[in-house]
């Protein structure tokens, strides 16, 4: 995939405006796929639809070609410890990495105990930085960015202009505002909205997308933010209808797909595909966006 870089401002003028832009370099990104699972709820009702579900997605995922398995938090329902190794010991059979944030279901020193003991992490895939943070809370269905969380993604976004990374960053709850007949769940200015868009004003053009769940709505979007691309994700538990679809008011995008499942994502060709995968059925749904 080609991406436009600004060149090198030489001179005065452009040592003034040096920003991660100036310093970058126009360079191919190669074409990769990977898959995005949602909101698994594990032990949802003390049923066992869920891990049924998730065994189905794990067993489809793992005879797809994506590279890798980004899954966007609530893993169990409402914090049930007993159902957390009942989710790794489906975790564990899939034959590709799997990265987990928490969602507002999942209590921090849960995820921590049998998920993995740092829970804010980046790794590097084809030269795109993932960088993973938590920004839900057990108490509430609002999202909050955190002064030291904000100094870690100064950090991670200077390490990646560093080494000439694209990033991508993912987070359960939206940090997009957005009200009815939205959910009306994201992260207000005052904690932490204001700070975070500031920082990706400075990176613009290297942060590719933000990666959410917790809506339970299929794949919904914004791209007023361009050319970043913020996205939620299909549940693989359970997916409302919020009559989205087609409706006049409603700002940005919003896939025709609510049926139980996950997200292929491409990266390539000048775009990023983002691929409805319905458990069991083919994928037709889907949306793209052009990376320039
Ligand atoms: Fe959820």
């Amino acid at each position: 995939m080609k991406v436009h870089r600004r060149a090198f401002l030489g001179g005065l003028a452009g040592s003034l405006v040096l920003t991660s832009r100036a310093l970058a370099a126009t360079r191919t990104l190669p074409e990769f796929t990977f898959h995005i699972v949602t909101d698994t709820h594990i032990g949802r009702q003390d049923g066992n639809t869920p891990i049924k579900q998730w065994k189905a997605a794990a067993a489809e995922i793992n005879a797809a070609p994506g590279a890798f398995v980004l899954h966007l938090g609530d893993v169990v329902d409402s914090g049930r410890e007993a159902q957390y190794p009942i989710y790794m010991d489906v975790r564990k059979t899939i034959n590709k990495p799997v990265h987990e944030i928490p969602g507002n279901h999942d209590p921090q020193d849960l995820f921590a105990k049998y998920i993995r003991p740092q829970i804010d992490i980046s790794f590097e895939h084809g030269g795109v930085r993932f960088v993973l943070f938590n920004n839900s809370d057990r108490e509430s269905h609002m999202g909050f960015i955190k002064p030291p969380q904000l100094e870690w993604l100064k950090s991670e976004l200077a390490a990646a202009e560093k080494a000439d990374q694209f990033v991508v960053l993912c987070c359960h709850v939206p940090v997009h505002t957005n009200t009815h007949p939205d959910r009306g769940w994201y992260v207000k200015p005052a904690d932490g909205q204001t700070e975070f868009y500031a920082l990706l004003e400075q990176h613009k053009g290297r942060v590719l997308g933000l990666f959410h769940g917790h809506f339970h709505n299929g794949i919904r979007g914004w791209d007023d933010h361009k050319p970043v691309i913020e996205s939620l994700f299909p549940s693989c538990c359970y997916n409302q209808d919020r009559k989205l679809v087609n409706h006049p008011q409603l700002a940005g995008f919003v896939v025709d797909d609510l049926r139980v499942g996950y997200t292929n994502v491409t990266l390539g060709g000048g775009k990023m595909t983002l691929a409805y995968k319905p458990l069991g059925a083919e994928s037709t749904a889907r949306h793209e966006t052009a990376i320039s």
